[in-house]
């Protein structure tokens, strides 16, 4: 299984397996790390879920949907490696993929 690093708003670094075929925030959370609240469940419509991922792996990603890009913009601590980490499916491909859970808003 492909592996994700996690960085925590404490800057401990977790290293987690998840199942690919499911989105990034869901690997996260099934680790349990609360961190991510993900409080509408991946719906793209809360942001808790947002993470700034490793620019190395940026361009690896899905581009970003409208919504998205409208729902990081009501967060407070966007910058250019933002993402809504539910709105990322975790595949073989990202492998490695590391992200830091955003400062909560
Ligand atoms: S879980 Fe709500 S936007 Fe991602």
């Amino acid at each position: 299984m492909p592996q994700l690093i996690v960085v925590t708003r404490n800057g401990e670094e977790r290293a987690i397996t998840g199942e690919a075929g499911l989105s990034v925030m869901e690997v996260i959370r099934d680790a349990g790390i609360d961190e991510i609240l993900a409080l509408c469940g991946g719906c793209c419509s809360c942001a808790t879920c947002h993470v700034h991922v490793d620019p190395e792996f940026a361009a690896k990603l899905p581009k970003m949907s409208p919504d998205e890009d409208d729902l990081l913009d009501s967060t407070s601590d966007r910058d250019q490696y933002s993402r809504l980490s539910c709105q990322i499916p975790f595949t073989d491909a990202l492998d490695g993929l590391k992200v830091r859970v955003a400062a909560e808003d």
